[in-house]
């Protein structure tokens, strides 16, 4: 690809607003357009992170012929919804995590993304990230024997907001699908799918996961995860094998450094990430649509799928619903 793959931001929210920052840090890659629901704030926006072109709807942004591919930062219930829009409208797609609320949505994207020969990634951003990249090579190579026992935990504290996205059912608020597909990506990526899932969540009144702990029974490994939006934790990710251990750092999806411990000894690693970290995916988007792929082969579909089957099951043990849909 010889011009700069232009990019489209769909929901001027929080996470947007770091990914557009993000964005000025990689090479041939330019933030173009912005939309929002609102002309007044996608203006904003744009004001403040230097982009060309602000929408005042999402149908727009979808329309415009110099956009190449848009960055999808809407609720999570609204993923399928307007990523359809954008996958029909011939343009890639990097879409927040999770990739839509259930398997069957899931499909719905894909099959969408292969009907029009574009490309398609979850932004599981942490796939990326330096030091997940370092420590998953030094597993393949053996560097701490058999992985026996992984140990990750994600959370924050997060006043209760009826209205807010995390606290909605009807925005597929919870735990869950906001934090919870990290320590399940981090167990999956080192480990592969489960033989089974044992998990036990803590519902609010109106249905959504405040906290839910999960084990994965893998044939010679265990993983103990956990995640809730009502404290803080450690945030380690404790991947432990028959040689030694790697620890990677506090918040540790993002981190900027890991530790190796063997025989009581600990070897520190530092891996900054670029930016914020987004830039990592950003690099992998850029990559893959310059060498005409409709998947990245370090995310692939099947990983979207895999990632939110295991959501499903946790859903179904724990009866955790949303008022949109029937699981
Ligand atoms: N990768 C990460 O590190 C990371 C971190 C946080 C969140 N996320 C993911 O990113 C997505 C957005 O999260 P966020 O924290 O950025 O959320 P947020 O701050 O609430 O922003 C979401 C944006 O979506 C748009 N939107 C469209 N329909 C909406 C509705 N019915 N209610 C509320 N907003 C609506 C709004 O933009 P307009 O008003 O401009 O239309 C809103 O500003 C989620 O899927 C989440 O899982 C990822």
């Amino acid at each position: 690809m010889s011009k700069s793959l232009k990019w489209g931001i769909i929901g001027c929210g929080h996470i947007a607003g770091k990914f557009a920052e993000d964005i000025s840090l990689v090479e041939d890659n330019e933030l173009y357009a912005v939309a929002s629901r609102s002309q007044e704030k996608a203006q904003a926006f744009a004001h403040k992170y230097q982009v060309q072109k602000s929408y005042g709807d999402y149908d727009a942004i979808c329309k415009d012929e110099k956009v190449d591919i848009i960055y999808l930062a809407t609720p999570h219930n609204s993923h399928l919804k307007y990523g359809l829009k954008v996958l029909n409208q011939g343009k890639h797609l990097l879409c927040e995590k999770p990739m839509a609320v259930n398997s069957e949505q899931v499909s719905d994207l894909i099959n969408a993304s292969q009907k029009n020969g574009v490309f398609l990634m979850e932004a599981l951003w942490s796939r990326f990230n330096p030091s997940i990249q370092t420590i998953l090579r030094r597993i393949n190579n053996g560097d701490i024997g058999a992985v026996k026992y992984i140990n990750a935990d994600f959370y924050f504290k997060k006043d209760f907001e009826p209205s807010h996205r995390l606290f909605d059912p009807a925005l597929a608020g919870g735990a869950l699908l906001d934090i919870g597909v990290y320590p399940l990506f981090l167990s999956y990526l080192i480990l592969g799918l489960p033989k089974a899932i044992l998990s036990n969540s803590r519902l609010h009144s109106n249905g959504i996961d405040l906290q839910t702990s999960v084990i994965l029974q893998y044939e010679s490994a265990q993983s103990i995860l956990s995640f809730g939006i009502e404290t803080k934790s450690d945030m380690l990710g404790c991947i432990n094998g028959e040689k030694g251990s790697f620890q990677l750092h506090d918040r540790w999806h993002e981190t900027q450094s890991y530790s190796h411990i063997q025989n009581d000894m600990r070897e520190i690693y530092n891996l900054p990430t670029l930016g914020y970290g987004y830039t990592h995916e950003i690099m992998e988007c850029y990559n893959c649509i310059s060498n005409g792929k409709s998947q990245s082969e370090y995310w692939s579909h099947q990983d979207s799928l895999n990632l939110i089957g295991m959501c499903d099951t946790i859903r179904r043990q724990n009866g955790i619903k949303y008022p949109f849909e029937i699981l």
